[in-house]
């Protein structure tokens, strides 16, 4: 083509009578495109401009010489084909070529004469370009996996004489020769090993000529990767955590597509998937180890959370303090006292005994699980109130129990006067330490008297009083019972005698006087 336009070209020179001074034309290929129009420049010396008489321009494709357009004083001639596709400029004899088809391409010559009749003479060679379009990106993969895919992309486009040139986003694309690399030609751009960042660009193609240039459409590619970056968490954080509480495990994971998150609880997968696990009002047999695996299945890459480890523990309630049903005697009773709770485990439990710790002794011994204590035997000083308090990692509770110790009477005792005068009164008091209060009896001199309250008393005391008041203390719910003896002395009834024998009659004195000797006898005696 290009040596038959030279010979052609060489022709056609000749036709027009080349050679004598320079080109008119610059030196080619010049070059329009298809549809557009394109403009012939002369190059002339200042002096020529508008002196021209005629200009003429002709065209050779191939197939010989044709008249393009004619300008000369009588007027200008277009050639068949060329009307209202040509301007010249008949100054200066420069051709504008307008609707450039394939036709076009070829040689072009024109020759000028002036008003002196010199002859002005060029010649070029016309390319028509196919306009640049349909620029378009296609890749080698539709999903491709992160490290592991090489993404061959290849840009073409329609037009001739194209060079491309790779945008990534708005930056010209920069290849380092391994991972990034461009064919020679530049129309094969390979990504090795692909990254997720790599080809979100967008990536663009330009496909261009020396007149015209075209873009792609923006290209992206999703680069599946991951799981990666997997954590989990769980709230609230407590490695203890209380029965029926509630617990919420999230996880999450860098993944394209998002991962699935599967739960795994001691090694096996429950039936929950997704980025938490509710745990509502969490039974003790959920305790145990927690994970979540992460997996993708594009990139059919899985990863695993650390484990959370967390123990149910559920609150102790309901404790109560089991005692012995009946009366405890001091020194003979065995008391047991056991501590239950009805839900929860203790891990530890306390005995108190009116609010201070509980001392241990020979006979107050605590089990060794210390869930119940045996006082053995029971002495009064073991009544009082007796706590238990259970606790446990989550929670305390506690219970208590009251304990009587039924004992006496002790130290039985009698106050009272031990000697009183005639028509004077008597209180005789009993006391006694006993639980339950003593019941009292007074015999005197030995016989009973029908007395059962702890005071016996007399209001006027009378010679025959005197004597043993025996007080007998008894307690019903021990069995036990004390006696005790106090004396009375009734006195002052002789003393009384003498005054009033004194002023009787003296023969009645001697008479009364030996009356009186024998009772003085009689009280002595007493
Ligand atoms: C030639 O094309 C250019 C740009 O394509 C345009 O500006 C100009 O008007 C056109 N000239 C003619 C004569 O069609
Ligand atoms: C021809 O070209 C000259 C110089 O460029 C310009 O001044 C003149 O107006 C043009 N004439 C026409 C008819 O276009
Ligand atoms: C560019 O080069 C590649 C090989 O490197 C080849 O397959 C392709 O056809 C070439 N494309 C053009 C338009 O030259
Ligand atoms: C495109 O640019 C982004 C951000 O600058 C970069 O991470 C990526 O690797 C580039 N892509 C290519 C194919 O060079
Ligand atoms: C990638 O291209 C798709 C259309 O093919 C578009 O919907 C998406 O927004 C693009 N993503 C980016 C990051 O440009
Ligand atoms: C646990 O969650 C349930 C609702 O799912 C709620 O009714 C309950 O009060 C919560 N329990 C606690 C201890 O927060
Ligand atoms: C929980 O994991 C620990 C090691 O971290 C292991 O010793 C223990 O046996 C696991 N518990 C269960 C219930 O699987
Ligand atoms: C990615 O490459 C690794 C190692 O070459 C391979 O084991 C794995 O199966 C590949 N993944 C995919 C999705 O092809
Ligand atoms: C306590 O008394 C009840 C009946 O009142 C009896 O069933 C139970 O066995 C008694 N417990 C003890 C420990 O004696
Ligand atoms: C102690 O208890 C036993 C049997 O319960 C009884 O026979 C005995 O009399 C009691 N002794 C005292 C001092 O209460
Ligand atoms: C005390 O009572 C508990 C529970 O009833 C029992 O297990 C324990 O053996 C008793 N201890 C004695 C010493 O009787
Ligand atoms: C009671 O006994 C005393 C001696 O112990 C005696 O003197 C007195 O007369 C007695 N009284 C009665 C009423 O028996």
């Amino acid at each position: 083509m290009d040596l038959f336009h030279l010979r052609s070209l060489v022709i056609l020179l000749s036709a027009v009578g080349c050679c004598n001074g320079q080109s008119v034309l610059p030196a080619g290929p010049l070059e329009g495109v298809q549809g557009k129009n394109v403009t012939f420049k002369t190059i002339i010396i200042p002096t020529d401009v508008g002196n021209f008489i005629t200009v003429s321009w002709n065209f050779n494709g191939g197939s010989g010489l044709v008249p393009v357009v004619t300008s000369a004083p009588k007027g200008e001639t277009v050639g068949a084909g060329y009307a209202g596709r040509v301007s010249l400029n008949s100054s200066t004899g420069v051709l504008n070529l307008a609707s450039l088809t394939a036709k076009d391409v070829g040689d072009y010559a024109v020759t000028m004469v002036t008003s002196a009749a010199v002859q002005r003479t060029g010649a070029t060679l016309l390319r028509v370009l196919e306009p640049v379009s349909a620029v378009t990106i296609t890749s080698n993969l539709n999903e491709v996996v992160e490290f592991n895919s090489t993404v061959v992309l290849t840009c073409s486009a329609k037009g001739s004489f194209l060079t491309y040139k790779w945008l990534n986003g708005t930056t010209p694309l920069v290849t380092d020769g391994k991972h990034v690399t461009l064919s020679a030609n530049s129309t094969v751009l390979t990504v090795a090993g692909v990254f997720r960042k790599d080809l979100v660009g967008p990536i663009y193609c330009t496909a261009f000529n020396n007149l015209e240039s075209d873009n792609s459409a923006p290209f992206n590619l999703t680069v599946t990767y991951g799981p990666e970056n997997i954590a989990m968490t769980v709230t609230p954080t407590a490695e203890i955590q209380k029965k029926g509480s509630n617990i919420t495990l999230t996880c999450s994971a860098q993944s394209s597509p998002a991962a699935v998150l599967q739960w795994i609880h001691n090694g096996v997968p429950l039936s929950v998937v997704g980025p938490k696990l509710v745990l509502d009002n969490v039974a003790v047999a959920q305790s145990g180890n927690y994970s979540c695996m992460a997996s993708n299945a594009k990139t059919l890459r899985y990863l695993e959370s650390t484990t959370a480890k967390f123990t149910v523990v559920e609150a102790i309630s309901g404790a109560k303090i089991t005692g012995p049903n009946g009366t405890l005697v001091a020194g003979n009773s065995t008391a047991n006292l056991s501590c239950q709770a009805t839900t929860g485990t203790a891990d530890a439990r306390v005995w108190l005994k009116n609010g201070a710790a509980l001392s241990p002794s020979n006979r107050v011994v605590v089990s060794a699980d210390k869930s119940s204590i045996t006082i053995k035997p029971v002495q009064k000083e073991d009544s009082g109130e007796y706590q238990c308090k259970l606790t446990n990692a989550v929670s305390t509770d506690s219970a208590s129990l009251k304990i009587v110790i039924s004992f006496g009477p002790e130290t039985v005792s009698v106050k009272g006067v031990n000697s009183v005068k005639v028509t004077e009164p008597v209180m005789l008091k009993c006391a006694a330490v006993s639980l339950p209060a003593a019941t009292y009896t007074w015999k005197f001199n030995g016989t009973l008297t029908g007395v059962m309250t702890a005071e016996y008393g007399i209001d006027a005391a009378v010679a025959t009083n005197s004597g043993i008041y025996t007080c007998e203390a008894s307690n019903a719910v021990t069995g036990l019972s004390t006696s005790v003896n106090h004396k009375l002395s009734v006195k002052g009834l002789i003393v009384e005698a003498v005054v009033v024998l004194n002023h009787l009659a003296p023969w009645l004195l001697g008479c009364l006087r030996t009356l009186t000797v024998i009772r003085i006898f009689y009280l002595q005696i007493m």
